[in-house]
């Protein structure tokens, strides 16, 4: 059993007149689970270990400007795509006030953050995982900075993903690129349930370039969030099943992705994203994220993979978006079934078209 790191470190922070002013820009992806996580124990630990790829495209792009404070707080103003928000700004300020002990340096600047998605606003992808793993990386890269530690690669992203958890659970799974695992898991030395771990080495050169369409159904606001759905896992009566299927999916799709095996894929990948939302149905109270035209995509992969045998599936994040999942090689017929098939079940927003992709950047 992997122990959590301590990173309590009263040495980070400037002495008296040496606050720094500056700027720091980092570009951090979404990713999309194939095995869920969902149900945790605190704090921020999961109650299964999760597999996910990083995206290409959809990514949060954060610029922090900073400079000396003078309350002993952090002191903050959050702008999201230009326009000041007060729901982000009050949301990290406390994330930001939960990390003194680790960054004791945040007490001590005032922080103007400019943050933008390039996926569209509201079109139900979940932001928490490039945003909260932006930030984490941004603050891990002040450390560096101003510092001198984290200079190694390996404990610079070991920390980012386990600040990135406390933020958002999946978000530590952002920091990596290609595919990540988060939580202890069988088999796989290096895993940890405090940060995510890359596990690309040894996987089918078919899942190198796996392309992920995502379809946008529907672009209203989540009514029960994540941190509430993650909450009703505590009492529903099939937890204890779910958490044990999920380790041996994980097992089982490893093993598949490593021989190149795509039935097996899309059999796992299916009845996980299935099985979340089974859990939402089977909670108290319960809830539906799914909406019909979810089930109308869904019965037309099952429908266009019966006719043409090709490789597509299926997954779901918590709502009613459906990840659309394939090797690179079909990608013709593949943007050829969706523009013809399945773009009436789509919202004006319509689909990205995103891949697996290699993980955060710096920009400056
Ligand atoms: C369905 O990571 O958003 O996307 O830790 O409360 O922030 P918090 O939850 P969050 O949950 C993600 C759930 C999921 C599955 C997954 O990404 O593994």
């Amino acid at each position: 059993m992997n122990s959590e790191p301590d990173y309590h470190n009263a040495d980070l922070k400037f002495s008296g007149t040496g606050i720094p002013s500056g700027k720091i820009i980092w570009r951090s992806p979404s990713n999309i689970a194939l095995v869920k996580y969902w149900g945790k124990k605190p704090v921020q630990i999961p109650q299964n270990p999760s597999v996910s790829f990083t995206l290409r495209k959809s990514y949060s792009e954060t610029e922090v400007s900073y400079s000396p404070a003078t309350s002993g707080k952090p002191e903050m103003e959050f702008y999201f795509d230009g326009q000041r928000n007060r729901q982000f700004e009050a949301k990290t300020a406390k994330f930001f006030d939960s990390l003194s002990r680790i960054f004791p340096f945040v007490n001590q600047l005032k922080f103007v953050i400019r943050s933008k998605n390039t996926f569209p606003h509201s079109a139900g992808i979940a932001s928490s995982a490039s945003g909260m793993s932006v930030l984490a990386l941004v603050l891990c890269d002040m450390e560096r900075q101003f510092f001198g530690t984290l200079q190694k690669e390996d404990a610079f992203h070991r920390k980012a993903s386990t600040i990135a958890r406390l933020g958002s659970g999946s978000a530590c799974r952002s920091v990596y690129g290609g595919l990540v695992i988060w939580g202890e898991t069988d088999g796989v030395p290096g895993t940890s349930d405090y940060y995510g771990f890359p596990v690309n080495e040894g996987i089918h050169e078919i899942f190198a370039g796996y392309q992920d369409a995502i379809l946008l159904v529907d672009a209203g606001e989540k009514k029960v969030s994540s941190r509430v759905g993650h909450g009703l896992m505590n009492s529903n009566p099939f937890a204890a099943a779910r958490f044990s299927e999920a380790r041996n999916n994980l097992a089982k799709l490893l093993q598949a992705m490593r021989a190149g095996d795509t039935e097996t894929f899309i059999r796992i990948t299916e009845s996980e994203a299935l099985t979340l939302h089974a859990m939402m149905m089977t909670s108290q109270p319960y809830f539906l994220l799914i909406k019909p035209n979810t089930l109308q995509i869904i019965e037309r992969i099952f429908a266009f993979r019966e006719k043409t045998g090709l490789p597509v599936s299926f997954t779901l994040d918590a709502g009613p978006n459906v990840h659309l999942l394939y090797p690179e090689a079909i990608r013709n017929e593949v943007k050829r079934f969706i523009d013809n098939d399945l773009l009436p079940f789509l919202s004006p927003k319509g689909y990205i078209e995103d891949e697996i992709g290699k993980g955060p950047e710096k920009i400056l």
